[in-house]
């Protein structure tokens, strides 16, 4: 994971180095213990107030260089709004707009943890330290000139806290879930000459393994033993091999079914045969988001011990257009024994989560199986980035998910399936073919889907327009969002842990 910030936690009463961040809110008054700190400071501080006009809007801010009063280069303010309607969601937010205020010269930081009548909980001052983290994520591995005035190593955040050891207690759970975000992140921002089926498999693998998960690695020989042809026909245009990764994380009971999650990852997708227009086409190294989320959620699941069994499957191909490529009109049979007429090879991520869903629920008898994938630009074209698309066959499970949603801020949106767009992929030559035209694109590819899963509680997520190119937010400037760790995370713990 690229380290840009280590995070360290001290006393309320410690004194601060490098620049000073304190919060307010409208009142514009400070806790005790930050007063002390600004003492020497109010006379500079009242005056930038007014020269602002700073009103203690939520999440608005005022920034002094060089104080007056005090010995730091710089302090800034940030006002938190109404401190005491503070949702477990706003901390992490703070701890976001907070690393983003910090400049890149900086090296150090101290943030005070401390607002005008309320007491910040040990779990809300973890929840920021997460912000902090995942806000100054940044994936400059192949910068080789860096700005003039960027500090040259991570930027040493420090945390003063009212309760340290409690915080220090609360912190490794959302450090693992942190960690978890940030391989995901990682995973989606390597460009695909780097990051192939192998090297991806390879990296699950190391990550994995160094939390305590088990992890197989299926190659091209094992994939056609199995009998993955859907799979293995996307890979066959491609000269690189093509995996799937079994990870397992049993920190259940012995005897309880997992739980499930299946990943579409195409390391790239040109299209195939039926090849991708030029413009945008780089954004295809990302088609492996859904594989990335699932990667970063077992990591994290595994790290924090959760007290669940757990299972991921990736589907890791790359698509390519070559002599050996898969044709349209070409008839593959999948490992379900249901046979499919390619119509467009660019409808591929559907071939690879055919394979992956029913290896899973034949081997592992899941409670339940969800799947992500960037699977349909049309899914941008409905939600934006704003919702991932929610399709499933359980009311129950459909619930859970958009609760977990609205609690971490990672929203799904369900959208429907039935028997009339069911009948848009039956085929003239074979079971069914791997696209339905134009219309209800994104309903039609879970349809598909929905025929590998029989009675299993399934959840398929399209990603397309969540997992990459999403706008910047609070708690992340990457073009990788890590979207979908924290959500199943969430579920998991709310619904699923022991
Ligand atoms: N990987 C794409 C979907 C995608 C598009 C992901 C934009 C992220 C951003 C997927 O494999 C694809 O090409 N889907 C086609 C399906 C069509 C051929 C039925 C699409 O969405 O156009
Ligand atoms: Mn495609
Ligand atoms: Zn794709």
């Amino acid at each position: 994971m690229s380290e840009s910030v280590t995070l360290s936690f001290a006393r309320l009463t410690t004194a601060p180095k490098g620049v000073l961040i304190v919060l307010t809110d409208e009142s514009l008054a400070f806790g005790a213990p930050t007063q002390k700190i600004l003492k020497g400071a109010d006379a500079a501080l009242t005056r930038a107030f007014d020269a602002e006009r700073f009103k203690g809007k939520a999440w608005s801010s005022v920034d002094l260089l060089a104080p007056a009063g005090l010995d730091l280069p710089r302090l800034i303010v940030i006002s938190v709004g109404k401190a005491a309607e503070l949702k477990a969601s706003d901390f992490l937010k703070l701890g976001g707009v907070a690393a983003g205020k910090i400049p890149a010269s900086a090296r150090e930081a101290t943030l005070v943890l401390d607002l005008p009548g309320t007491k910040v909980s040990p779990e809300a001052a973890a929840e920021v330290a997460l912000g902090v983290r995942l806000r100054s994520y940044k994936f400059d591995r192949y910068k080789t000139k860096k700005k003039d005035d960027a500090n040259d190593g991570p930027l040493a955040v420090s945390l003063l806290v009212a309760d340290e050891a409690g915080t220090r207690r609360a912190f490794p759970v959302k450090e693992a879930v942190g960690d978890g975000v940030l391989l995901a992140r990682d995973l989606v921002n390597e460009p695909a000459n780097v990051l192939d089926p192998p090297e991806f498999a390879r990296r699950a693998q190391e990550h994995l393994a160094s939390v305590g998960a088990e992890v197989e690695v299926m190659d091209d020989a094992a994939l056609a033993r199995a009998g993955m042809r859907a799979l293995l026909g996307v890979g066959q245009g491609s000269i690189k091999e093509s995996r799937v990764v079994v990870m397992r994380w049993n920190g259940g009971a012995k005897d309880e079914a997992p739980v499930a999650f299946i990943g579409k990852g195409v390391t790239f997708d040109t299209g195939g045969i039926s090849i991708k227009p030029a413009a945008g086409m780089e954004d295809m190294k990302g088609d492996m988001g859904g594989a990335a989320c699932v990667t970063g959620l077992m990591y994290a699941l595994a790290a924090r011990k959760a007290k669940v069994n757990a299972v991921g499957v990736i589907g890791l191909v790359e698509n390519m257009p070559d002599g050996a490529a898969q044709r349209p009109g070409d008839i593959v049979t999948s490992l379900s024994g249901q046979t499919i007429e390619i119509i467009n090879t660019d409808a591929e991520g559907r071939l690879v989560l055919a394979d992956v869903l029913w290896y899973a629920k034949e081997r592992f008898k899941p409670q339940f199986m969800i799947d992500l994938a960037t699977l349909t630009g049309a899914i941008l074209v409905a939600l934006g980035s704003e919702y991932a698309g929610l399709f499933s066959n359980d009311d129950a499970l459909s619930e859970r998910l958009a609760k977990a949603g609205t609690e971490t801020g990672e929203k799904v949106w369900r959208m429907p399936l039935g028997a009339e767009y069911d009948k848009l992929i039956d085929s003239k030559f074979a079971d069914m073919k791997n696209t339905g035209g134009r219309n209800a694109g994104s309903i039609t590819a879970a349809q598909f889907l929905q025929r590998y899963v029989d009675k299993t509680p399934w959840a398929h997520l399209d990603v397309a327009g969540t997992a990459m190119s999403s706008p910047a937010s609070d708690i992340n400037k990457s073009w990788g969002s890590g979207w979908g760790v924290r959500l199943l995370n969430q579920l998991v713990k709310d619904h699923y842990e022991g």
